[in-house]
């Protein structure tokens, strides 16, 4: 199994189209980054932790409170009817947003972290047995590890974690030669948090299912930047989170295949999940009801379906194209200056660009920055086997969105200068 230089994407989008990127006209939705921080401009470089949120998203969530706030399926009153139908209809987005068979597939969750968790539980917990194998690799975020080991303790299935090269890619060869009939579940980031890798997943999930492994893809740092068609993958799971595509925080969507979502046992208990209860016997709801007990963040949902809604007004292939652009000019803007080294240098990245400078530690790079207005992760990420992988404790993560420019990426040299002047 080999990686051609343009696998990571080819899932998730044909780049069709030619036009500009009016990034000013993008900028102008976000009304944060009008806001000072310490007097500056904000220059928003962190947008792989959390994005920042399109006035039509803060609109929507508003006219939720103010107009129909009711709670959803339960009441026959006018404002949750409408309640009902907004989160309904973020559902229904959600479905066509990752071309998804039916809105059926889509269960609303609080996040990916969330998601990740439920199908662990509810499908891991009762499909795997002791010997069992899951599959991950060494790029993932602590949430698609820790549910994993948990998973592992409970159940004696084994832990498994395809290597990466010094470029930041997956060793195909070497996860290709890992699986086999033992492995029941393969969990791999589409886009890596820490480095921007994007991996080869079609490939991968092809390869994991010709031994029978079911797969999840998580997508939290694919879709702000990729178009995704979980069809054209083909993989069984798929979990983002959305503030991470411009969207509220507390929400998320896992799209799981039909047939998976109905051998699931329910994986919380609570209202709103059920068909009947009595002492004796509780009969649960259909998918994808059943996986979501109690009153859920209705506003968060009517939140990520303008965000979805937002993201269907902008021409995603010009993005990209723009991100594309301020990525490489970021990286060879860094790489110029004198004692920084790059981590992470896959052939095929999005939206991130990882860096350390010789003897000054990330953080207080971080600060510096902090107080120019320049707004960056520093630290490991969520990703400590990463930094292990490097040997190193922590990186500077510059993260983009559609909404950065060169100017951002100029403003952050600036600042990097202050840094050398400081440490010297
Ligand atoms: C690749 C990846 N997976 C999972 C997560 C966890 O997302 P959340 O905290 O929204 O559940 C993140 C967040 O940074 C991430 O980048």
């Amino acid at each position: 199994m080999t990686a051609g230089p343009n696998t990571g994407r080819n899932t998730a989008m044909a780049i069709t189209t030619t036009a500009p990127f009016d990034v000013q006209t993008v900028r102008a939705d976000f009304p944060i980054l009008r806001e000072l921080v310490h007097g500056k401009p904000l220059v928003y470089l962190d947008s792989a932790n959390t994005s920042q949120k399109p006035a039509a998203v803060l609109r929507a969530m508003d006219d939720y409170y103010q107009h129909f706030n009711a709670n959803i399926h339960r009441a026959t009153h006018l404002l949750s009817e409408r309640a009902t139908q907004a989160y309904e209809g973020t559902r229904a987005k959600a479905a066509r947003f990752i071309n998804a068979p039916d809105a059926k597939t889509i269960v609303l969750t609080t996040g990916t972290t969330d998601g990740i968790n439920l199908v662990a539980q509810s499908y891991g917990r009762t499909m795997l047995k002791a010997g069992d194998e899951v599959l991950l690799s060494w790029l993932e975020h602590h949430s698609n590890i820790v549910p994993w080991q948990m998973l592992c303790e409970q159940t004696g299935a084994v832990l498994r974690v395809a290597p990466i090269d010094d470029r930041g890619e997956i060793e195909l060869d070497a996860y290709q030669a890992m699986l086999s009939p033992r492995t029941k579940i393969v969990a791999v980031g589409h886009v890596s948090n820490a480095l921007g890798t994007i991996n080869p997943v079609r490939e991968m999930i092809a390869a994991a299912h010709a031994v029978g492994a079911v797969v999840l893809i998580d997508g939290a740092q694919a879709v702000p930047h990729l178009v995704v068609d979980v069809q054209a993958l083909g993989c069984d799971c798929y979990v983002f989170s959305s503030h991470k595509m411009f969207g509220p925080t507390g929400t998320g969507i896992l799209y799981g295949k039909r047939e998976l979502l109905e051998a699931m046992p329910p994986y919380r208990g609570g209202g709103d999940m059920i068909a009947s209860v009595t002492f004796e016997k509780t009969a649960y709801n259909v998918v994808p009801y059943k996986f979501e007990a109690g009153t859920p963040n209705i506003a968060g949902v009517v939140g990520l379906g303008a965000a979805i809604d937002y993201l269907g007004t902008i021409d995603r292939a010009a993005a990209l194209r723009h991100e594309d652009d301020v990525l490489a000019y970021a990286t060879a803007r860094v790489r110029e200056i004198h004692g920084t080294r790059i981590v992470g240098e896959a052939r095929e990245k999005t939206g991130v660009l990882s860096f350390v400078i010789d003897g000054v530690h990330p953080h207080d790079v971080g600060t510096i920055l902090d107080r120019e207005g320049v707004a960056v992760r520093t630290g490991q990420h969520c990703a400590q086997p990463v930094m292990d992988r490097y040997g190193i404790a922590a990186t500077i993560r510059v993260s983009l969105a559609i909404y950065n420019t060169h100017a951002d990426i100029d403003a952050l040299v600036a600042s990097l200068a202050r840094v050398r002047e400081v440490f010297g």
